[in-house]
């Protein structure tokens, strides 16, 4: 008889449209792991008791999403280096020593994704981030090891951006304004990573920020155009990306911190455009 496939899961709050499950199901299948992976939805209140109780069961690990990301921190025994920098967590592990090891696979998600399947360079470019909140957190210090040649954060609360740029700034040139402070000079990239564009907003961003080379990539992802990627694309970015390739690269290095094994991406991000009819 074979063994129970070990237990794996994503709790977030809601859940129900997570593509998770499928993600990892389709890594599973290609890697040949015998694993289980389901949705949890659970409510801030009962989250520390849940991860406590999922491990004591037998799981072996989790992805942590909306709203708890900052609550796993507290869940973890230890943190990894670019998680204790993002102050939030996106992935638990158990270690073979019975402790449960906090990781944020984000960043370096976004930074696969640019580098290794689109093929862009960071190294030397000129960044503009939108927001200042926990998204941006994630991807602050991935993006700044790559040594571009300033990163600013433009966020509608500019003391938030500040305060940011402020704690990133030993990583490498950052700073922080307000939407009036971006300035008419064509950036490299634009990132959206503000919760906006969900709900079909785009902020106040001045036109002269898009030139003809500006790569725009919004960290989030639907089965239409984001606002954000309609915007650039109304203002002639060279191209306008949704989220789809960070998604999958961060869910296969959380894969690989759980499996030890890093599985291929290229098959099921193209399985999840076309499910989603947006490619
Ligand atoms: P997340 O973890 O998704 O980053 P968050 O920490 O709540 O969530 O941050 C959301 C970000 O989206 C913030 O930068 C927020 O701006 P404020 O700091 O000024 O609140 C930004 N945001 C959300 N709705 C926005 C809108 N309609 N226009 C501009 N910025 C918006």
């Amino acid at each position: 008889m074979n063994a129970a496939p070990d237990p794996y899961g994503v709790v977030g709050h809601p859940i129900g449209h997570s593509l998770s499950p499928f993600i990892h199901g389709m890594f599973a299948r290609e890697t040949g792991q015998a694993m289980s992976y389901r949705l949890y939805d659970v409510s801030a209140g009962e989250f520390a008791g849940f991860v406590a109780g999922f491990f004591d069961r037998g799981g072996r690990g989790l992805n942590i999403t909306v709203p708890h990301k900052i609550a796993a921190v507290e869940a973890a025994n230890e943190l990894t280096g670019r998680a204790a920098h993002a102050a939030s967590v996106n992935t638990l592990a158990l270690r073979d020593d019975g402790t449960i090891l906090g990781d944020n696979t984000d960043g370096a998600g976004l930074v696969r994704d640019l580098c290794d399947n689109l093929g862009l360079v960071i190294t030397n470019r000129r960044l503009l981030i939108i927001g200042a909140g926990g998204a941006t957190r994630g991807i602050l210090a991935p993006l700044l090891g790559l040594s571009p040649t300033l990163v600013v954060i433009a966020n509608r609360t500019p003391e938030r951006a500040a305060a940011l740029a402020a704690a990133f700034s030993d990583l490498g040139a950052t700073h922080g304004v307000g939407f009036d402070g971006i300035g008419t000079e064509p950036y490299d990239f634009i990132i959206n990573a503000t919760s906006a564009s969900l709900s079909g907003e785009m902020p106040p961003v001045p036109a002269g920020a898009v030139g003809r080379g500006t790569v725009c990539y919004d960290l989030a992802y639907g089965r239409a155009a984001t606002a954000f990627v309609d915007w650039a694309r109304a203002h002639g970015a060279a191209q306008a990306l949704q989220g789809w390739g960070m998604l999958v690269e961060q869910a296969a290095e959380s894969f690989r911190l759980w499996r030890g094994i890093r599985p291929a991406t290229a098959t099921v991000l193209a399985a999840l455009k076309e499910r989603s009819g947006n490619l």
